[in-house]
């Protein structure tokens, strides 16, 4: 299940200790935590610095690290996707010709687990990529600058850094072509933990994410911390025109109100999307306070309700689960993990997805807390 959290995502590492039972064969500190998702018929646990760690459905045992019969190798992203008409999922891992690298990998598995391709590019400069962009035909990487240097780590400044003046890249590729194919799009800096969704357009591109104007977590390089006003994301759509005559792309933000931990109907993946959902902070609170409330959204980021906690309490990403397999899109319900503040323990809120605004339908109380995660995925039993 999902829990609430800032992601501070992968390779700065130190966010875990090998778990006592991982495997021998785990020799370098994956702590799988980021996300856990289950496809051709693996569960597979998940954190940006490493290959995916496979899972014993049931039991929960860990079987170590699952390279795809050794085709697959380095980092792989905790983010990705999987298409919903074909099963492919479509993945990628930076820093992938060692720390601090601009060498991004890229590659698919088939829905039948077998790997399919798996390539190396060069990006515009080394940055922290934690997520990406998957359409029905193209595949999207951003570049933004949280940018890397070893060159900073190996005189004690920090490794990753804040550097708005490298620019924001994006770069464009067909899911039938090559990375010596990308396109690379340009516009303000800016950063970018989640991307909600994205689909084709005729000749454009259209991606809904979740957009900081300044990087949270980490600094500028001298240390000096960003400046927290900025440091906030909000649902933002951007736009790509294939046909134009620009490499700039455009950013358009769809709503003031703080939030993160963007999720829809799976079944949408890379599809026009008509419901979405995230979690937000309370307008009402102070500005930068935590993630406390669930936001419902169209297709276009019109909020359709909402959802907000008493003070204090806190929820995780919003995981939707649909009704039945051929329920139509939003209907179904979202699973949420509340801390309750004042009780310093957990409940499992079960939401209906179409009317988050009338709270919970159904809460699992739990007499312990759950402590803060970033992603989930909810896996049936048929
Ligand atoms: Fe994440």
């Amino acid at each position: 299940m999902a829990r609430r959290a800032r992601c501070r995502p992968g390779p700065v590492r130190r966010l875990g200790r090998k778990l006592p039972d991982a495997p021998a064969n785990l020799t370098d500190g994956g702590v799988a935590n980021t996300n856990i998702i289950f496809h051709a018929g693996k569960l597979l646990a998940l954190e940006e610095a490493h290959l995916p760690t496979e899972i014993e459905p049931g039991t929960l045992a860990t079987r170590g690290y699952h390279n795809y019969q050794g085709r697959v190798a380095g980092s792989f992203t905790a983010h990705p996707k999987i298409d919903p008409v074909t099963r492919e999922l479509v993945f990628f891992g930076y820093n992938a010709a060692g720390p601090l690298t601009p060498a991004l990998s890229y590659g698919s598995i088939d829905a039948s687990g077998k790997a399919t391709r798996f390539e190396r590019f060069e990006a515009p400069y080394a940055s922290m990529v934690h997520d990406f962009i998957v359409t029905e035909n193209h595949v999207l990487f951003p570049i933004l600058p949280i940018t890397g240097s070893m060159e900073r780590a190996m005189s004690g400044r920090p490794p990753y850094a804040w550097e708005p003046d490298k620019g924001a890249y994006v770069g464009v590729m067909k899911r039938s072509g090559t990375a010596k194919d990308i396109v690379w799009f340009r516009s303000e800096a800016c950063y970018v933990f989640h991307v909600m969704n994205a689909w084709d357009d005729g000749h454009r591109i259209v991606a809904d994410v979740m957009q900081f104007e300044e990087a949270p977590l980490f600094p500028h390089p001298d240390g000096r911390p960003t400046d927290p006003e900025k440091s906030r994301a909000r649902h933002c759509r951007w736009t790509f025109d294939l046909a134009g005559n620009t490499d700039r792309f455009q950013q358009t933000y769809l709503d003031d109100l703080t939030g993160e931990f963007p999720r829809i109907d799976d079944r949408r993946a890379g599809l026009k999307n008509r419901h979405g959902w995230y979690a937000c902070a309370n307008p009402k609170l102070p500005m930068f306070g935590a993630l406390s409330g669930i936001v419902h959204v169209d297709g276009n980021g019109r909020r359709l309700g909402h959802y907000l906690l008493p003070a204090g309490d806190t929820i995780s990403e919003p995981v939707f689960v649909e009704r039945s397999k051929d329920a139509a899109e939003g209907d179904g319900w979202l699973l949420a993990v509340i801390w309750r503040a004042r009780e310093n323990r957990s409940d499992l809120a079960v939401f209906n997805a179409t009317d988050v605004e009338a709270g919970p339908v159904a809460l699992v109380q739990l007499g312990h807390r759950v402590p803060d995660g970033f992603h989930g995925n909810w896996v049936g039993t048929a």
